[in-house]
C-alpha cells in the first residue's frame, strides 16, 4: 500500500504511525522545501514574527510559518505584493508560507465586521471606508502573496455561541465559499488551497461538513472553529475519523503544549497559534516545567537559563559563553521595560514548541508515543 499522496504543488508521505493512538509522522513537501510533520507553525502576522528576524526564525529550524491575508492585503497591499513578487520576497523568507484567508482575523479583530453570503463586510481600519472581503478577493490576494498553502475563506462562529441556526448557516456557507474559492484559484499548480471544516460543537454538523469538503478533494484539510479552548478531543476524534488518511490535517489556532500533544494523538499533523509570541510579551516562558512568569520577583537572582533542557539561542548562550548569557534574572530585569525581553522570550518560546513537535515526531517514528505522552504529562503536572 502506498502511503504517499501527490498533487500538483505538494506531496504528503506518512513515514511512521503509532500503533495505539492515531498519531502519524510524515513529510509534507511544498514548493519551498520539505516540512516534517507534526509541526507547530509560528505566526508572522505582518510578514514578520513579532520579536524574531527571518534569520532568527530560520535558526529555530522552522521552514513553514504563517502570514495573514487580511494584514498583508491592507499593508503593503496587493499592488506592492504584485510589484515585489509576493510575501517570500517581501520578508526575505526562503521557507514555506501558509496564509490564513482573512475572515477569521476580521471578525475577531474588528467589532463592526459582519458576514453576508457575499463575504465579510468591514470598515477599513485606515480610513473607516466600507470594504468587503469575498472568497474571490481573498484567493486573489493569496495568489498575489504566493503562499505555499492558502486557506479558504470560511464563516467562523465562536463555539460558545448559543445560536445553533447561525452555526449551521455558517457551516453550509463555508462549503459554498469553498466552491467559490476553488473556482477563483488561479495557481493550483504552484499553490495549495486547503478547506476548513466548521460546524461548532455539533458533531452531526461537523460530519456533514467533513463529508462535503472531503468530496471537493483539496490537497489538505483544516479543522476550524476550535481556538476557543473548549473540549477538543470529542470532535477532533470524530472529524479525524472521517478524514482521508493520506492528506495533511491542520488544526487551526491551537498552540498550548498540552493541546498539541493530545491533538497529535488524535491524528492531527499541523498547528498554529499566536500564543507563544504573545505570551512572551507578558514575560511568560514556556518550559519543560510548565509556563513561568519571569516578571515574578522569585526570578530576580535566578542565574540559570530560561529552560535548562532547551537548545535555543538564548538558553544555549550560557553554555557557549562560559556561563555568560541569557539567564532568568536577565529576562526578569528587562521584562517590564524592554522589547529585548520579549524578543528573547519569543525566540525561546517558538523554539520550545518547534522542539516539542520534533520530539513528538521522533517518539511516533520509534512507536513510543503513548510512553512519551505519559512522561510529558508527568513532568508538567
Ligand atoms: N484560526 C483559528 N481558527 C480558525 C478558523 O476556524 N478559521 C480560520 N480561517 N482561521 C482560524
Ligand atoms: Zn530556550
Amino acid at each position: 500500500m502506498s502511503n504517499k499522496f501527490t498533487s500538483p504543488a505538494l506531496t504528503f508521505e506518512i513515514v511512521g504511525k503509532c500503533s495505539t493512538t492515531r498519531a502519524r509522522a510524515s513529510i509534507l513537501s511544498l514548493p519551498h522545501g520539505p516540512v516534517q510533520l507534526p509541526i507547530f507553525q509560528p505566526v508572522a502576522t505582518q510578514a514578520s514574527l513579532k520579536g524574531l528576524t527571518p534569520a532568527q526564525l530560520a535558526q529555530t529550524g522552522c521552514n513553514l510559518c504563517l502570514n495573514n491575508t487580511y494584514h498583508l492585503g491592507l499593508k503593503p497591499g496587493q499592488k506592492t505584493l504584485d510589484a515585489i513578487g509576493g510575501a517570500h520576497k517581501l520578508q526575505g523568507w526562503k521557507g514555506n508560507i501558509l496564509t490564513d484567508s482573512g475572515g477569521f482575523q476580521m471578525v475577531s479583530l474588528l467589532e463592526l465586521a459582519t458576514v453576508t453570503e457575499d463575504g465579510v463586510r468591514f470598515l477599513s481600519p485606515h480610513d473607516g471606508s466600507p470594504m468587503l472581503l469575498t472568497p474571490e478577493h481573498s484567493i486573489s490576494l493569496q495568489n498575489s502573496i504566493g503562499s505555499d498553502i492558502m486557506m479558504q475563506l470560511d464563516d467562523v462562529i465562536a463555539t460558545t455561541s448559543p445560536d445553533h441556526a447561525r452555526i449551521e448557516e455558517a457551516m453550509y456557507r463555508s462549503i459554498r465559499w469553498l466552491d467559490r474559492c476553488i473556482a477563483a484559484h488561479k495557481k493550483p499548480e504552484s499553490q495549495n488551497l486547503f478547506c476548513i471544516i466548521q460546524g461548532g460543537l455539533d458533531l452531526r454538523l461537523r460530519e456533514t461538513c467533513t463529508r462535503e469538503m472531503v468530496k471537493r478533494n483539496t490537497p489538505g484539510i483544516a479543522i476550524g472553529g476550535l481556538s476557543g479552548g473548549e473540549a477538543k478531543d470529542a470532535y477532533c476524534q470524530t472529524c479525524t475519523g472521517l478524514l482521508p488518511d493520506a492528506k495533511p490535517r491542520y488544526v487551526m489556532g491551537v498552540g498550548y503544549p498540552e493541546d498539541l500533544v493530545v491533538s497529535v494523538a488524535l491524528g492531527a499533523d499541523m498547528f498554529d497559534c499566536v500564543w507563544p509570541t504573545r505570551t512572551a510579551r507578558f514575560g511568560n516562558a514556556i518550559t519543560s516545567d510548565g509556563v513561568l512568569n519571569l516578571r515574578s520577583a522569585r526570578f530576580s537572582s535566578d542565574f540559570s537559563p530560561i529552560d535548562t533542557l532547551c537548545k535555543c539561542l538564548c538558553c544555549r548562550s550560557i553554555e557557549d559563553n562560559d556561563g555568560l548569557g541569557v539567564t532568568k534574572a536577565l529576562v526578569h530585569s528587562i521584562a517590564n521595560k524592554e522589547t529585548a525581553g520579549a524578543h528573547l522570550l519569543s525566540i525561546h518560546n517558538v523554539h520550545y514548541l518547534l522542539n516539542l513537535m520534533h520530539q513528538v515526531r521522533q517518539a511516533i517514528v520509534q512507536d513510543e508515543y503513548p510512553h512519551f505522552l505519559k512522561r510529558y504529562f508527568k513532568q508538567i503536572y
